[in-house]
């Protein structure tokens, strides 16, 4: 067998093998997992046929005993590989070395939050609520259900005019992805331009805006507890061993098509049915009761640094596909920092079914978009925080961009 036959079965086999790995802890379910003596390592693609096998490159997390055979397998098979992160384990300890771990809640009338260290959820609470106390006539705190493990679903609504009349609606979400830390981290950096930055009050002029930081607030508080790299919710399911749905292949539309998996224990587990995850079932339910203002979605992952258009489901095409472009390359156009590139989802990176962007824009909402926000794979999901500020005041510009066209939306 030449050893290029191999290859997309090698590569194939060896992500899913640690992705097993990272995917699910031992039965144990809340055991500190340290990475130890880990390593990510970036494995590049040359042929058409290795590509198709995935993409273009795939991030292994390498544990110790692994690493010796697994890079002389690679050097042997011509696949070249990159050390990305020598040691996962200090990574993770200094990607958020200035966090404040206060145990107490604050009153109405103070917050923690800054955007120089990655929050706990208490704190991204307690800073709506803080908002919703100190800027009543600009924000108010919506309670739109609660999660598997019943923490609150918030939703932020931020309009300088009353609830009775509506202008057109940009919703805005983050944290659907656990480990996504940077995604919360820039929702919430919104938040306090919108409301606390009087310059930018123009952009609620003509613009309604709906913002939820966190959809997957149990994962998010794994993520800082049990496991940095956990991605998906927290559910049961029918493996005792395997929790946790991934909601962004949970929503219905397309459910269960390409690029999803029916094993409780992948970290793209698509659940039983459509909205089996209250998250992604609360989240939508909002969403459908304001489906008439909602002229925008957009929603917040990491990392890849790229604006994805649906379809994702599949390599395919909305009819107005070429506006959706237009608008999203004049986005990007503003971003002086990261370069992000721009395109149909499935095309840029694989087809993947269940999508909140593809569900949006199934329903109606003309605009709706995928950010993978930075960086693209150097610290991946463990973006240090000192990089907070300038992905966010980067990113923010879009949405002045986008502010713009939905007010014409009436
Ligand atoms: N990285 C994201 C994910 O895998 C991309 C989602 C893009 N949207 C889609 N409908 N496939 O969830
Ligand atoms: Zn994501």
């Amino acid at each position: 067998m030449k050893i290029e036959n191999s290859l997309p079965i090698l590569l194939l086999a060896i992500p899913l093998f640690f992705m097993m790995q990272i995917g699910h802890t031992s039965p144990v379910e809340e055991h500190v997992v340290s990475y130890s003596g880990f390593q990510v390592w970036t494995v590049a693609t040359n042929t058409d046929e290795e590509r198709s096998a995935l993409l273009k490159y795939v991030q292994l997390y390498v544990p110790k005993p692994f690493q010796k055979e697994l890079g002389k397998k690679l050097s042997e098979a011509n696949i070249t590989f990159v050390i990305k992160i020598a040691d996962l384990k200090e990574v993770i300890k200094n990607e958020n070395a200035n966090i404040k771990t206060s145990t107490f809640s604050k009153s109405k009338s103070a917050h923690n939050m800054n955007w120089t260290s990655y929050h706990r959820l208490a704190d991204i609470y307690d800073y709506m609520s803080y908002l919703a106390a100190t800027y009543p006539s600009l924000v108010s705190l919506i309670n739109i259900g609660s999660s598997y493990e019943k923490r609150p679903l918030y939703v932020l609504r931020i309009s300088n005019s009353s609830s009775l009349c509506s202008k057109p609606v940009i919703w805005i979400d983050g944290g659907i992805h656990a480990r996504e830390w940077i995604s919360p981290a820039v929702t919430t950096y919104i938040i306090k331009q919108l409301v606390e930055v009087s310059a930018n009050s123009k952009m609620l002029f003509d613009v309604d805006w709906y913002i939820m930081p966190v959809m997957n607030p149990d994962g998010y508080e794994y993520t800082h507890v049990y496991n940095r790299l956990w991605r998906k919710t927290r559910s049961m399911t029918s493996s005792p061993s395997c929790r946790g749905v991934d909601p962004n292949r949970n929503f219905g539309f397309k459910w269960g098509g390409l690029g999803t998996s029916t094993n409780p224990c992948s970290d793209i587990y698509k659940g039983t049915k459509a909205f089996s995850e209250p998250e992604t079932l609360a989240t939508s339910n909002f969403i459908l009761g304001k489906a008439n203002q909602i002229k925008m979605y957009l929603t917040l992952h990491s990392y890849g640094q790229s604006a994805l258009i649906p379809w994702g489901y599949d390599v395919a095409y909305p009819n107005d596909y070429n506006d959706m472009l237009a608008l999203a390359k004049s986005a990007v156009s503003k971003f002086l920092k990261y370069k992000f590139s721009v395109g149909n989802s499935a095309a840029l990176y694989y087809p993947a079914a269940g999508g909140s962007d593809d569900w949006a824009k199934s329903i109606g909402i003309k605009y709706s978009y995928t950010f993978e926000l930075a960086d693209t794979g150097t610290y991946g999901f463990l973006l240090p925080a000192s990089n907070i500020l300038p992905v966010a005041q980067d990113f923010f510009p879009a949405l002045g961009v986008f502010a713009t066209k939905v007010a014409t939306l009436k």
